[in-house]
């Protein structure tokens, strides 16, 4: 089969894209699937078969013609975290194209790209907590001190729409509010203020095939900086990661409950990552967000889980591939 690798996008997080891209290419097997890497961001969409070469595609049927030769992609795989590959908008380009892909589709895309509206939908699963949030708009109707009444300290200020921590503060003193919510209107006009969680930090991979949902190992995450951030994202060594995390049996019992649930509400397909907390006092599992393009890199959990489940990551993205494209 022939297939598309998608990378780059719009956003900040392209580098993380390229680098997740750059890891997927190199375990695609080789005979299995003819892997055609296209970058697309805002210079267009391109394949670069050398350096200095650009072909570009044809949006009108997303084909490529090398030397007089037209390919059609069998499929695509999407690697482009945040716009345009992890909130919908390819998926519904593609949907009308008829060329499947390995991510969710093109709804469940567009809404869990946003934290708040996420939130509100999973928010009654069983056992299943979010924290106490507000949700702005830019230019919008907001008291800021009513905002500052409600709302515990410290608090994190997120682009709702955001990926890999960019344009995210931790508030601790309430003065700060202002200068944050700056930051993040210019990521993103909607931002989402929540109020911190004391409690231990996993992220989880899940994925179906033929069928049946399967949970990753956790990986839980000790920042050594203030907050899990984009350094500590992806500089080796920032912060340290258990794989598999330690959850009692309990515990493992009632997040892969609603690590499943959450898969299955939200109408999931392919590997997602959901991130999540273990309050401190109660062990109450508090949702945090879900990743439908999580992270491949090097340093990103999805490739440490899959090596502790004991499976290669050509295994793995081969029966990823086999399930959403064939
Ligand atoms: N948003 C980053 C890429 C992740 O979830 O891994
Ligand atoms: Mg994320």
């Amino acid at each position: 089969k022939t297939i598309a690798l998608l990378t780059g996008g719009t956003t900040g997080e392209w580098v993380v894209s390229v680098k997740s891209a750059a890891t997927i290419a190199h375990h695609i097997d080789a005979e299995l699937y003819d892997v055609y890497k296209i970058m697309l961001n805002d210079h267009g969409w391109f394949y670069e078969p050398a350096d200095s070469v650009k072909i570009e595609i044809d949006r009108n049927d997303f084909s490529l013609t090398i030397e007089g030769r037209r390919i059609k992609f069998d499929g695509v795989f999407i690697a482009i975290h945040g716009s345009p590959g992890e909130d919908g908008k390819l998926q519904g380009y593609f949907d009308m194209l008829h060329i499947p892909y390995t991510t969710c589709n093109a709804l469940t895309s567009a809404i869990t790209m946003n934290k708040g509206y996420t939130k509100a939908i999973v928010n009654d699963i069983d056992h299943l907590y979010t924290a106490k949030s507000v949700q702005i708009f830019k230019g919008g109707n907001y008291d800021i001190n009513q905002i500052k009444q409600d709302l515990k300290l410290p608090y994190f200020v997120k682009p709702n729409s955001g990926g890999s921590s960019i344009g995210m503060t931790k508030v601790k003193q309430a003065d700060e509010l202002e200068a944050a919510l700056e930051k993040a209107f210019k990521e993103d006009p909607q931002v989402l203020i929540e109020e911190f969680v004391s409690g231990r930090e996993f992220s989880i991979g899940v994925f179906s095939a033929k069928g049946v949902v399967t949970v990753l190992p956790t990986t839980e995450v000790i920042p050594a900086n203030e907050f899990f951030d984009f350094e500590a994202k992806y500089t080796p060594g920032a912060a340290e990661e258990i794989t598999p995390g330690n959850m009692n049996e309990e515990e493992y019992e009632r997040v892969h409950e609603i690590i499943k649930a959450v898969y299955t509400k939200l109408n999931c397909r392919g590997v997602v990552r959901i991130d999540y907390f273990l309050e401190h006092e109660t062990g109450n599992f508090y949702f945090i967000e879900i990743n439908t393009i999580p992270g491949q890199t090097a340093t990103s959990f999805i490739p440490q889980q899959v090596a502790a489940m004991g499976i290669t990551l050509k295994e793995f993205y081969t029966s990823l591939l086999k399930e959403t494209i064939g």
